[in-house]
């Protein structure tokens, strides 16, 4: 009992309380909650064609160049937490800052509300769920301490609420690069790190299986 003590002792006084930065400005409380319920998809539309969100993620927010990001059918609530997370810098991305920066959060409410009325990409027909991937996705590893990720994105991978993403339907590349990024810290801004945690735990292998089976079906693909 002692020995616990002071190894509780000896922890509290190695980290110090205030050491973290939030990794996020966005809180879903009720002035959030307000905005995004009275933001305007129509306005977004307009306010989408006018900055050309297109040239990077498709006309209607799927786009046919595997580099790019399918935007499509994401939760408003996610969305709109990115795009103040890249007007904070709390996501780096300079393309994504110079898009943001001059908008208010109405605008970035509208736009997010635009794409979440869109249908997102589907993943491959033939598809197949490993059983490596299913007890990831469905089970989880208790040994990891690593939670199910239907948990978190939903069963189907379609999302959960509030900062939860919709994974399926969604670019390989970009799953793959954005596990390594929360991996090596160069994605920070999940609250409580909960994707930090994710991705430390996982291995190469099962990054790219889990992406693989999330992954939107490529255009070549379906000729
Ligand atoms: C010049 C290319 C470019 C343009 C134009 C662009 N984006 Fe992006 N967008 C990106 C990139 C690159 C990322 C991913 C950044 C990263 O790697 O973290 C991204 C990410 C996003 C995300 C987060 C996706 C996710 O799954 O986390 C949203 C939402 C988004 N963009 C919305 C928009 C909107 C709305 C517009 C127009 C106002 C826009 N983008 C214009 C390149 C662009
Ligand atoms: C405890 C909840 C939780 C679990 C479990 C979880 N995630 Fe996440 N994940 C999140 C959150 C929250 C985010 C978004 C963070 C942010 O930017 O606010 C995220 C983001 C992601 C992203 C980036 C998506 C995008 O559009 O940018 C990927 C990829 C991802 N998770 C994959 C997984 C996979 C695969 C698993 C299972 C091995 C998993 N996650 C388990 C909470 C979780």
């Amino acid at each position: 009992m002692m020995r616990l003590i002071i190894v509780f002792v000896s922890t509290a006084l190695l980290v110090p309380v205030a050491h973290a930065e939030p990794s996020s400005a966005v809180a879903f409380d009720l002035p959030t909650i307000k905005l995004l319920k009275s933001a305007d998809p129509e306005k977004g539309e307009t306010l989408a064609k006018e900055s050309k969100c297109a040239k990077c993620h498709g006309d209607a927010g799927v786009s046919d160049d595997p580099d790019d990001i399918n935007i499509a059918g994401m939760s408003a609530s996610y969305s709109f937490k990115q795009l103040k997370d890249f007007q904070d810098k709390k996501r780096d991305d300079k393309d994504m800052y110079k898009k943001t920066k001059k908008l208010d959060d109405k605008q970035l409410a509208d736009l997010a509300a635009w794409y979440a009325t869109l249908e997102p990409a589907k993943p491959a027909a033939d598809r197949k769920m490993t059983a490596e991937v299913r007890k990831l996705i469905i089970h989880g590893d208790p040994e990891r301490l690593l939670k199910a990720c239907a948990a978190c994105h939903g069963r189907k991978g379609q999302g959960g609420q509030f900062d939860h993403p919709a994974l399926t339907g969604q670019n390989e590349t970009y799953l793959v690069d954005m596990m390594t990024a929360f991996q090596d810290g160069d994605r920070t801004n999940d609250i409580y790190s909960r994707m930090r945690y994710v991705s430390e735990v996982l291995t190469e292998e099962e990054i790219e299986a889990l992406a693989s089976y999330y992954a939107a079906d490529l255009p070549e693909e379906e000729e």
